[in-house]
């Protein structure tokens, strides 16, 4: 008998640990390394809500709390869902749980049984799918293309749909690609959706707030209310208020779900971490100005980035509306030869070559499901952001 779980073997490890660790490895030899693989803001968490932590503590709330959260968080995100999405819920329709992560987590383990299908558009989050496996159940992968700016469409949204489909996930602003669907393209999808009753939406709304050139925000429950009952909007603050580390997410959804959601929550973590808890009814509650400039700050550096990538022989980068992530295609490298003799056959070949050759760290397209592409996270400053993108134009400029 073997170790390891059949659950377990179905999932693989993260294909962007192998760039990661070759990465650190290299950095910990003494070589120059620009790393442009994390998922996170390289600001720091707002004092205001620093401060809210530490009064918790203070205060003394460093005791378990509710399973799914504090009564006063719940009705900062009842208050954040009706002022900025619309949204009408219960205290009772809420969950909060250790990062999104955890949410989506226990929402598909909930709610999976083998044989189920769960729609995720590629290019995906690498957990959608694993996840997914880890429930037991299958994921079926629907092409977002190129052409139609790595939006999924309604056709493709409507062939991947069987008897079998429980969910469709969805996420916009979207990692890997920062694609981010208008409220009429959501429509579309949410028209398609409506026809078929089995399937609930899950729909991922992390990076709402990271959006560009004045680019108006929507979410499916929003769009579409007659979805709101099989649907379940997924947030945190993680990327807003550069809090990666706090661990707090949260959703809401029908009660049903958000009570299958504590059971599960209840007989593995508990509840989320206290303080972090109090520091986000600070970030959801407290001034938000400060993402006017963050936000600025990242759309000079989309601006740059594609600008650059766009002049690299070979390559070319849409220009998304939103995330911290471009996706641009390395098609025009495939086949060629770079200076030190390796080739260059697939988009992994092409982030191995340029982190050895030219010290900056990238993720390959295949760990998002979708080649031959790689993903930038521009979540960096500014100067290096443009000397990375210098080393990527020499890189590209030398094969041969
Ligand atoms: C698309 C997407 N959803 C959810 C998450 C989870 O974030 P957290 O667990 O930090 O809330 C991430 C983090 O990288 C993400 O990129």
């Amino acid at each position: 008998m073997g170790l390891v779980a059949h659950a377990l073997e179905r999932v693989k490890p993260s294909p962007t640990m192998a760039i990661t660790s070759k990465a650190r490895e290299l950095k910990a030899a003494g070589y120059d390394v620009i790393g442009l693989g994390a998922g996170e803001p390289d600001f720091d968490t707002p004092d205001n809500i620093k401060q809210a932590a530490i009064e918790a503590i203070k205060r003394g709330e460093t005791k378990y709390t509710a399973v799914d959260g504090i009564p006063e968080l719940k009705r900062a995100i009842v208050d954040k869902f009706a002022r900025e999405n619309g949204l009408t819920y219960k205290m009772s329709e809420i969950t909060v749980g250790s990062g999104g992560k955890q949410v989506l987590y226990n929402a598909l383990l909930a709610t999976l049984n083998p044989g189920d299908e769960v729609i995720v558009p590629s290019p995906y989050w690498v957990s959608y799918p694993d996840i997914v496996l880890l429930a037991g159940a299958n994921p079926v992968i629907a092409e977002a293309k190129l052409k139609d700016g790595f939006k999924l469409s309604p056709a493709a949204l409507e062939k991947a749909i069987t008897p079998r489909t429980r969910w469709f996930i969805f996420n916009s602003p979207s990692n890997p690609t920062g694609a981010t669907y208008t409220r009429e393209e959501i429509e579309a999808l949410t028209d398609v959706l409506l026809r078929h009753e089995q399937v609930w939406v899950l729909s991922d709304d992390i990076y709402e707030h990271l959006v560009y050139d004045g680019f108006k925000f929507s979410t499916p429950a929003q769009v579409e209310p007659k979805l709101k009952d099989r649907t379940l909007t997924l947030n945190g603050v993680s990327k807003a208020y550069a809090m990666t580390g706090w661990r707090i997410g949260y959703a809401g959804g029908p009660e049903a779900l958000i009570k299958a959601i504590a059971t599960l929550q209840s007989q593995s973590t508990s509840n989320p971490c206290s303080i972090s808890q109090w520091a986000s009814v600070e970030a959801l509650e407290g001034p938000q100005d400060f993402l006017t400039d963050w936000v600025a700050a990242f759309q000079k550096r989309r601006d740059l980035v594609v600008s650059m990538l766009n002049q690299a022989k070979g390559l070319s980068c849409s220009t998304p509306a939103g995330a911290f992530y471009v996706y641009p295609s390395c098609q025009g490298a495939l086949g060629k030869t770079t200076q030190k003799g390796k080739t260059i056959a697939n988009d992994e070949d092409f982030a191995t070559a340029l982190l050895e050759e030219e010290g900056v760290a990238v993720v390959q397209g295949a760990a998002f499901g979708l080649s031959p592409f790689f993903r930038i996270s521009y979540a960096t400053g500014i100067e290096a952001l443009e000397e990375a993108c210098r080393r990527i134009q020499r890189f590209c400029a030398n094969l041969s």
